[in-house]
């Protein structure tokens, strides 16, 4: 057997002696986004720490466990906290969680993050729903010998953000009244932020917001047949095009400031999401 699908399988296995319960959903929460937690009515916990194989988290603010429950009537799993490769994880490291949850059950990922704006219309605090992304900028997390079970070794990426799931957010931030703006996300290694520069390289690329994580966990999942959605919150614009410099603190606060309407906004388009379920 193949040696990464092996390690998954003593992780899932680890998992698996602490719940049973069958996610439908899985939902990777973003710098300052952790408050989404007390939107789930859980059923049980477990750190990551607990299970085998798993890299931990070591950024400030992330918590760093899987919640499993419920949103509304929604079968999820929540990663409060997810893994960054500028932490020094392997790509292979990075993605686990994300194969995990699809092999305990998950058939959507739904992937938010806090990312600095690029596009000038653009302003802190906005939400952009994600129509597609650039990963050439991060080793693909598909290097290696393919994992036969988990997908084929080459992929189709023409909608990696699935057209469905992109109507559904956008018609529940119309109903609620949450502007949304769409875009192009683009994944850069970190931890430093973005040159003047590189900012303008991002742009001139065709991405409106720039960030650490999310496109390689998108990768891995479209890898599985996932079906993808995901939203950035918008926390700055980014380097060089406004006045101040950066800082992670700027980031948290405004994360901080518009957390409660992006998690309504996230929990009501899940709610939509799982009617699909149900059909
Ligand atoms: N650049 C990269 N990552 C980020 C930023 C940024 O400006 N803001 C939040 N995450």
């Amino acid at each position: 057997m193949n040696a990464v699908y092996e390690r998954l399988e003593k992780s899932l296995e680890s998992i698996r002696e602490k719940t049973d319960f069958v996610p439908r959903l899985a939902l990777i929460l973003g710098s300052g986004l952790g408050g989404f937690a007390d939107e789930i009515r859980v059923v049980q916990t477990v750190d990551y720490g607990e299970i085998e194989g798993f890299p931990v988290s070591t950024v400030p603010g992330h918590k760093g466990r899987f919640l499993f429950g419920y949103v509304d009537h929604v079968p999820a799993v929540v990663m409060q906290g997810r893994v960054h490769y500028y932490e020094g994880y392997s790509m292979e490291q990075v993605v686990l969680p994300v194969r995990l949850m699809k092999l305990l059950g998950a058939e959507v990922l739904f992937l938010t993050n806090a990312a600095g704006g690029v596009n000038y219309e653009f302003h802190p605090g906005d939400f952009m729903l994600i129509k597609d992304q650039i990963a050439s900028f991060v080793p693909s997390p598909l290097i290696d010998p393919n994992v036969e079970e988990l997908g084929p070794r080459f992929c189709d990426m023409s909608q990696v953000y699935d057209a469905d799931l992109r109507d559904i957010i956008r018609k529940t931030a119309e109903d609620l009244q949450i502007p949304l703006q769409e875009g192009v996300y683009l994944q850069l290694t970190g931890p430093a932020y973005e040159t003047p520069a590189e900012v303008r390289m991002v742009r001139t690329l065709g991405a409106d917001a720039v960030g650490m994580s999310t496109a390689c966990e998108a990768v891995a999942a479209n890898h599985m047949g996932m079906k993808i959605c995901g939203i950035s919150c918008i926390s700055n614009l980014a380097c060089g095009m406004t006045e101040q410099p950066l800082s992670h603190q700027e980031v948290q606060e405004t994360a901080d400031r518009v957390g409660p309407l992006f998690q309504k906004l996230v929990k009501e388009s899940i709610i939509r999401i799982g009617e699909i379920f149900d059909e």
